[in-house]
């Protein structure tokens, strides 16, 4: 029998994506264990590979729904299988200090403080514009929000911001950052700056760390967060990071790091992937950027081919796209239908109402992953959105024709790495 309080956090409030993922969890696209079945049907719709009387019967889910990134495998498999990775030293499997061992916050101080230029080595004790289109971010919307807040009797406490942003891909200009610091600083208000996508940046674009500016409006209330989930592609690994210089905060996350340590054989096996420069900056690094910056634009082709546009994004592992025009009615029901559809016919994305955006009809799409999972997506996406029943209904896209991607060439190139060794106090890294 569960308290009230267990109960309320048994049942939860799964949403469409949830469901939707445990969908594919049963029944993932597999080229080999699960692959699609092609029946010859003459007259059949064509495919964009040469099989036009071939109907594809749709099976295993093929997701770009969710943001993970499968591009790198190859390169992380052959790096974690070296030697240096096999470590059995006793205290990495003893009680563990819950801020993460010292000789891997000291890593990931130097990791940060390299791969965010910030301007000084950052504490291993302190880690525990121009509107371009309708979605980006300003200080004046920020301010209408809390105004209208305040007006409901809603105390805000916090700005979370996403840089790059999840699901626009946008990268904050560092005088936007500033002004949104600024913003919350004038409110009081705490900034947890969730960078989990600092170097998954694929365009030539400058992305700036909050952690690169030289000085902070409220130090105090500025909390950064990264992991390893999406630069690495290890979202299996959940090994989190934060870097806060308040001290209550880092007391209470140590409280709760308590039952959600990173084991030892994980610290070591990280360390090693964060201390080899080498292989980081001339191998992984940019053979991420290079593949990210293919496949997002053999997605983003292949969407306009089917007269889907996206917003140009330049970080993060997925675009955002507008399908406004294929909803029965320009609703949320109309957008949870469509996206149902295509879930039925075995394609995942994810709809826009699951990042609370205001417009119906934006759904978010996860290029990282193999050729042929993108190529099934807009095979399976031009035989849905194009047979009868789902004809362009609603047409409504002017507000962002002008910022819709056009895919460039890749160019390749890595942050600035000047390692610098501070071992001395470790008190702020906290890891989870
Ligand atoms: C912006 C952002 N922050 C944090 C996370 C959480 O990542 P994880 O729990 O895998 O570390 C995600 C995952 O999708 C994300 O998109």
């Amino acid at each position: 029998m569960l308290s009230a309080r267990g109960a309320r956090i048994a049942v939860g409030v799964p949403g469409p994506q949830d469901r939707g993922f445990a969908l594919y969890a049963a029944d993932p696209f597999d080229r080999e264990r699960n692959p699609e079945v092609r029946e010859a049907a003459p007259g059949a719709a064509g495919s964009r590979r040469g099989s036009a009387a071939q109907c594809p019967l749709f099976q295993g889910i093929v997701n770009l729904g969710t943001s993970e990134n499968r591009l790198c495998f190859d390169l992380i498999e052959e790096r974690l299988t070296r030697p240096d990775m096999n470590c059995l030293e006793p205290d990495l499997f003893q009680y563990p200090d819950t801020q993460g061992a010292r000789s891997f916050r000291e890593e990931i101080a130097k990791f940060l403080t390299d791969y965010t230029r910030a301007p000084e080595e950052l504490r291993p004790e302190h880690v525990s514009n121009e509107e371009s289109h309708p979605f980006q971010l300003t200080v004046e919307k920020l301010e209408a929000a809390i105004q209208r807040a305040k007006e409901q009797g809603i105390r805000v406490r916090i700005l979370v911001l996403i840089n790059p942003n999840n699901p626009v891909g946008d990268i904050y200009p560092a005088q936007l950052l500033k002004e949104c610091l600024e913003f919350a600083h004038r409110h009081e208000l705490h900034v947890i700056m969730d960078e989990i996508y600092m170097l998954s940046v694929y365009d030539d674009i400058t992305f700036t760390s909050v952690l690169s500016l030289d000085s902070l409006p409220d130090p105090e209330r500025t909390h950064f967060m990264w992991g390893f989930s999406k630069d690495f592609g290890m979202s299996g690994i959940r090994v989190g990071v934060l870097h806060t210089q308040n001290h209550e905060i880092q007391k209470a996350v140590n409280q709760l790091a308590v039952f959600h340590g990173c084991p030892g054989p994980v610290q070591h096996v990280l360390s090693q992937l964060l201390k080899d420069r080498d292989w980081l900056d001339n191998v992984f690094f940019p053979t991420n950027k290079k593949r990210l910056k293919e496949a997002q634009n053999l997605l983003v082709d292949g969407l306009a081919d089917i007269g889907i546009p996206v917003l140009k994004s330049s970080g993060g592992l997925f675009v955002w796209a507008d399908f406004r025009k294929f909803l029965k009615s320009p609703t949320f029901e109309a957008e949870l239908e469509l996206w149902q559809k295509l879930l039925d016919k075995k394609l995942l994305i994810s709809p826009g109402k699951a990042f609370y955006c205001y417009e119906p009809g934006w759904f978010r799409l996860v290029f990282s992953d193999s050729v042929d999972k993108i190529y099934l997506c807009i095979e399976r996406l031009q035989q849905m959105l194009h047979t009868d029943d789902a004809k362009p209904v609603v047409n409504n896209t002017s507000s962002t024709a002008d910022s819709s991607c056009s895919p460039e060439e890749d160019s390749s190139g890595t942050p600035s790495n000047t390692p610098q060794d501070d071992a001395s106090q470790l008190k702020n890294i906290l890891v989870f």
